[in-house]
């Protein structure tokens, strides 16, 4: 029987979040998320120790076979609280929530030699970097010869007696393959692996989304929409009201801009588009205003399971001059859109053509969303 303990109760202070780095999303899932995935593909029974206070998230996020204990204030003492919760188990691997991309092979590795005879197993990695000691004052004072020394990550495995003897009393070490050595016990090596990088920092999360390939795809569309002038009507452009502009016919707003965004939206997401949404099916939506339809068409694309990477529309027209009003559009098509990126340009057609002529007011717009 193999147990395993995910040591997840650290807040992440390197990282800087505002929320325990176990629960920052990678991809499709949180950090712990990953970690349980490929520890339960050989581990019978797992306990995962949780930053007191969010226990009872953590245990949504993993489900009922799972146990989550309260962890400690130090690493070593969240392992003491996950073993108290193991019964019963030959071995116990212990891993870290923040070595999210350990493989299923590399778990596999630890088992086997465990399942050889070995009563502590260690991946470890060589160190490609030149290393040197050096004093307080930053000097070096001695090369440190590198081929002897190895990076070490996780999972770990243990006999149940060699784990539960080296937290019998209240040591403290940033891994347990230094308890075990302490304590005299034979620590085998099997070789480590660079996805299973510790996520410290935010740009060591950059690199585990690397190592998950091509499980983020891009899709891009395009949207246009026109409308000719019509007095007595508001003007609404780019989610702004526009006084003292004329404003142009139609049963919406008429707002050419959140139209032509939309659209790019649904184009990009393979939705349809602004009639097959919001046409004569949706009775509710006539009359709706530009960010209103923003609003629901961000709805349904997120939904479809995508996110908003970036928008760009293009304003063609003689009037109105966006210029001076750029950066309030802006912020309004980008609040519409949940937050996402929002470029706003303008143009004029030389005359020609129905806006050219100043008939009407036209916008193209794109996006480029992403499906994780
Ligand atoms: N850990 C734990 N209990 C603690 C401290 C750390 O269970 N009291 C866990 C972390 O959640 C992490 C693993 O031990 O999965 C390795 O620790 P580390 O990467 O240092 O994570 P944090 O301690 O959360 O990060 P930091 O040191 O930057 O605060
Ligand atoms: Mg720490």
């Amino acid at each position: 029987m193999i147990a395993a303990i995910i040591a997840a109760a650290g807040s992440g202070e390197r990282f800087g979040a505002s929320i325990p780095k176990a629960l920052i999303q990678l991809g499709d899932r949180t950090l712990l998320e990953h970690a349980v995935a490929s520890i339960s593909a050989v581990a019978d029974q797992i306990v995962v120790t949780a930053p007191a206070g969010y226990e009872e998230q953590i245990k949504k996020l993993v489900g009922d076979d799972i146990v989550v204990v309260t962890g400690g204030a130090t690493r070593s003492d969240s392992v003491r609280a996950g073993l108290a919760a193991i019964k019963d188990a030959d071995f116990v691997l212990v891993h870290d929530a923040a070595r999210s991309l350990a493989s299923v092979d590399l778990a596999k590795r630890v088992v086997a030699s465990l399942q050889g005879g070995a009563v502590a197993v260690v991946p470890v990695l060589p160190v490609v970097d030149t290393l040197q000691q050096v004093d307080a004052a930053g000097n070096v004072v001695a090369a440190v010869d590198r081929a002897q020394l190895r990076r070490v990550q996780t999972p770990q495995g243990f006999t149940y007696s060699v784990l539960s003897q080296i937290h019998q009393s209240a040591q403290d070490a940033t891994d347990d393959s230094t308890l075990a050595l302490n304590a005299g016990h034979a620590v085998q090596t099997v070789l480590g692996e660079e996805r299973a990088l510790k996520i410290t920092t935010p740009s060591d999360l950059a690199t585990a989304l690397t190592f998950l390939g091509d499980a983020t795809t891009f899709t891009t569309g395009v949207g246009v929409d026109a409308h000719a002038f019509a007095q007595g009507r508001q003007l609404w452009l780019a989610g702004l009201h526009w006084p003292d502009e004329v404003g142009v016919d139609g049963h919406s707003d008429g707002d050419v801009a959140a139209h032509a965004i939309c659209d790019a939206l649904f184009a990009a997401s393979n939705l349809g588009d602004l009639g097959s949404n919001f046409g004569t099916s949706r009775p509710e939506y006539a009359g709706a205003s530009g960010a209103q339809l923003l609003e629901e068409t961000t709805r349904l694309v997120k939904a479809a399971g995508y996110s908003i990477s970036n928008v760009s529309v293009q304003v063609i027209g003689n009037r109105p001059k966006i210029g001076s009003r750029r950066v309030e559009a802006i912020a309004a098509l980008s609040a519409a859109l949940g937050g996402a990126d929002v470029a706003l340009l303008a143009t004029t057609t030389d005359g020609l053509g129905l806006t050219g002529e100043g008939k009407g007011i036209a916008a193209i717009a794109s996006a480029l969303i992403t499906k994780n």
